[in-house]
């Protein structure tokens, strides 16, 4: 009898196991979209948030390949309701979540939405903790696609089991829901393999291109101390598992100059992208930023290889990414307060990447140089490549298989 009960047990949790989401397609380049905490923080409302939507659609960004609408902390009410049912805060989002949901997804975008691991959420709103199943279904019933999930509040919490667990709740709901880990890198979530879909990998990002900015307990990164930490973690960057640099700064800011090296830098790497500007009052420039589409396919380039340094020399550096048709990315940064002098010698500086096995020996193949910024053929590797580099920029060159 009880060995009978067992078998059908068994067979039960398999039934289960098989309801379970699949998720593991979900992001097979890097996501694209927009999210609300950079630019207003927890002051967002839905008057606010359709006026985002909209200009998120006339401005071009979601015909760019920008496809998530995320709200980040600060949508709740402070309590849960009298059954332990999270509410979206009535005076900002009358209709209720739902509704919004149901406006983002007319629009042809996708849903994201925010919450924290621990007893509450970064700005004090209710966490998450103890409540991962409800709330997972919750997100579903409203049509949530994507799920930030923060590390604030967490105490003793252990880490991989904590993300596990609301992944698995995320699974259960039933909807595909793709799922960012925003735990900072402190306990090496790019070990996690399977839990999510993107893995962040530092503190939070500042508008500030090269000193990280302290905060008294915490120190907000820069463009560049993001870059670097990423650097020594890129092998475990690939199709449905991305480290990720936080979201953008672009248009907040940093110079322009600075954006164009920020959005460049975030692409090479096969990053995820969430603008993190306002959409309504982006400038010409700004956007031709974020929706510069040789840019952005270098991001989302099908083999999802992160970049690396090629060359440096007094903070002038090369990066460079493999791409899958044989071509190459090359970025010329220049970390300097001055102008530098690129004088890069193809000749002298063969390729070969042991992570990603992929390798260019510029003796023997030659390739052509187009640049994604300025649009224009620049050569071929057979000259050396000669260009002044103001300070903080970037050049970036497709180098075309000949
Ligand atoms: C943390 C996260 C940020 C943002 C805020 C919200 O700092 O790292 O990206 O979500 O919380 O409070």
């Amino acid at each position: 009898m009880r060995k009978t009960l067992l078998i059908a047990l068994i067979a039960l949790l398999g039934e289960l196991k098989s309801y379970a989401q699949d998720n593991s397609n979900l992001a097979a380049t890097p996501p694209m979209g927009w999210n609300s905490w950079n630019i207003f923080q927890t002051k967002i409302d839905e008057p606010l948030l359709k006026q985002m939507v909209d200009a998120y659609v006339s401005s071009g960004m979601r015909d760019a390949g920008y496809t998530y609408f995320v709200l980040d902390d600060g949508w709740m009410s402070m309590e849960r309701d009298q059954n332990g049912q999270l509410v979206a805060d009535p005076k900002k989002f009358p209709n209720g979540m739902k509704e919004f949901a149901d406006y983002v997804h007319s629009k042809g975008m996708k849903f994201g939405i925010y919450n924290c691991a621990g007893s509450k959420t970064c700005a004090g709103y209710p966490g998450t903790r103890g409540h991962e199943y409800e709330d997972a279904r919750l997100y579903a019933s409203w049509g949530v696609d994507y799920f930030k999930y923060d590390w604030c509040n967490t105490d003793s919490l252990n880490a991989k089991e904590a993300y596990k667990t609301m992944s698995d709740a995320l699974k259960a709901s039933g909807r595909p829901i793709v799922f960012s880990l925003c735990e900072w890198g402190g306990h090496n979530p790019w070990l996690w393999n399977g839990i999510g879909q993107l893995y962040r990998t530092t503190g939070d990002i500042n508008v500030s291109f090269v000193k990280p900015v302290k905060h008294g307990t915490w120190e907000a990164q820069s463009v560049l101390s993001i870059l670097d930490k990423q650097e020594t973690i890129r092998q475990y960057n690939h199709p449905g598992h991305w480290n990720d640099p936080d979201m953008l700064e672009v248009g907040n800011g940093l110079t322009n100059t600075e954006d164009k090296a920020h959005f460049s830098l975030w692409c090479m790497m096969s990053a995820p992208l969430m603008a993190g500007n306002n959409l309504e009052k982006m400038s010409d420039q700004t956007k031709t930023i974020l929706t510069n589409k040789d840019v952005i396919a270098l991001d989302q380039d099908a083999l999802g290889v992160q970049c690396f340094k090629v060359y440096s020399d007094n903070g002038l550096e090369a990066w460079a990414k493999p791409l899958s048709n044989g071509d190459w990315a090359i970025c010329f940064l220049n970390r300097t307060a001055q102008s530098q002098n690129i004088n890069y010698d193809w000749s002298q500086h063969a390729i070969n990447d042991d992570i990603s096995k992929t390798n260019a020996d510029f003796t023997k193949a030659t390739f052509k140089l187009h640049d994604l910024w300025t649009k224009k053929d620049v050569g071929t590797t057979k000259r050396a490549f000669k260009q002044a580099l103001a300070s903080h920029d970037v050049i970036v060159l497709r180098l075309v298989k000949g």
